[in-house]
């Protein structure tokens, strides 16, 4: 986490719903995967959104990316409105903004090494040509953890967190603002996780870098993010400072996800809320709040009216009962950590964990 500075990305009342159902098809579904979200994220500054599988993350990331085009909407990168961009126009703001997937195999050439890959991405965005190609490649890899000999492998040389670094530096070799991680360490195991997390900020603070950070991890989002938002089918229900969020958090949903795992600070046994039911159907979803069929909290104006974002003092919350029901209670002991995983990633996350980056090893044996 660093000082966050100037508005560098801003989104607002972004829209992407999907149609499915062939040409042919008698009935017309449409799925609201992204349902009028607004954020914005400052530079240097960590934004994680989080929420049930299937709420409409990676297609928020995916759009602002303009991998996938918006239904309506607005996206914003330092006052340049990106959603009117198109074709070879959009490549300038392509450079400035880079994604992290959770398989890095998605954005590396499997029959290509990583010179190749980084070396084209250099000469293509003219940041690099003819000898200085290989020492740019060869720095990249190194401010990432890796020899610079590994640039001769191909990707599947490379251990999984290898393999992320790589994924870094690529993102990295074309001066980035803003780097959408989608599930960035999610797949990775937990020392390697821990590893990857440090990286990241690292080369935060080192390149001035800002982050969407998508994650159902909250322990890891809580160490990485400045802010939070809180999805809900499509829409954005809570937002707020990251540790408003994670020790007041208003919106009964924000509530219940805090519950299901082992996060210091969290409720008593007793007074967790334990989520009932799937996310509802996005094809259908509920009227009036989205989350009203498994809010213990839901009164009649829950199930016809959608609550609007509303300003609590500390942050957002899209929630028609946010300052009537119980508080959030007293934090009690941290829970135990059966399988001593919290106690393993803070003792990385506070420092004790070697960084890579400052020991390359050989690139068989770094993470
Ligand atoms: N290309 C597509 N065509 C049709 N529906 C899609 C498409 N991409 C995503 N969806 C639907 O949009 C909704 C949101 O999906 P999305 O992948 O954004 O969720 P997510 O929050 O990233 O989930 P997860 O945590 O599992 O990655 C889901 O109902 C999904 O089935
Ligand atoms: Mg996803």
């Amino acid at each position: 986490m660093s000082t966050p500075g100037k508005p560098l990305l801003r989104v607002e009342n972004l829209v992407k719903h999907f149609n499915i159902g062939g040409p042919f098809s008698a009935s017309k579904q449409v799925i609201h995967a992204v349902d009028g979200v607004s954020l914005h994220v400052d530079e240097r500054e960590t934004l994680a959104i989080v929420g049930e599988s299937g709420c409409g993350k990676s297609t928020l990331g995916r759009v602002i990316m303009r991998l996938i085009e918006p239904t309506s909407g607005s996206i914003n990168l330092s006052g340049e409105e990106l959603t009117t961009v198109k074709g070879r126009a959009l490549l300038p703001y392509r450079r400035k903004l880079q994604m992290v997937f959770q398989d890095p195999f998605g954005s590396l050439n499997p029959r290509m090494t990583v010179q190749e890959t980084l070396g084209d991405l250099l000469r293509i965005h003219g940041l690099a040509s003819g000898k200085s190609v290989k020492l740019r490649v060869g720095e990249l890899l190194e401010t990432v953890g890796l020899p610079a000999s590994s640039a001769k492998r191909y990707p599947h040389e490379f251990s999984g967190g290898q393999r992320q670094r790589v994924g870094i530096a690529r993102a990295l070799a074309v001066n980035p603002s803003i780097i959408v991680c989608d599930e960035a360490v999610s797949a990775l195991d937990v020392s390697v996780q821990a590893q990857i997390v440090n990286l990241l900020r690292d080369i935060q603070v080192e390149f001035g870098l800002s982050y969407l950070f998508i994650s159902h991890d909250l322990m890891v989002v809580r160490h990485m993010a400045d802010r939070v938002a809180v999805m809900y089918l499509g829409r954005i229900i809570e937002t707020g400072d990251t540790e408003n969020i994670f020790s007041r958090p208003r919106h009964p949903y924000t509530r219940a996800l805090l519950d299901v795992v082992p996060i210091p600070g969290a409720l008593r046994k007793d007074d967790r809320m334990v989520l009932k039911g799937d996310v509802p159907n996005p094809l259908t979803p509920p009227a009036g709040c989205h989350f009203n069929p498994r809010c213990p909290f839901a009164i009649n104006r829950c199930r016809v009216e959608a609550p609007t974002l509303q300003s609590t003092g500390e942050g957002l919350v899209a929630c028609h009962r946010w300052n009537e029901i119980p508080a959030w209670v007293d934090p009690s002991p941290p829970p135990k950590d059966s399988d001593g995983r919290l106690e393993r990633l803070q003792a990385r996350f506070v420092g004790n964990d070697p960084s890579p980056a400052k020991q390359p090893a050989e690139a068989g044996t770094t993470a």
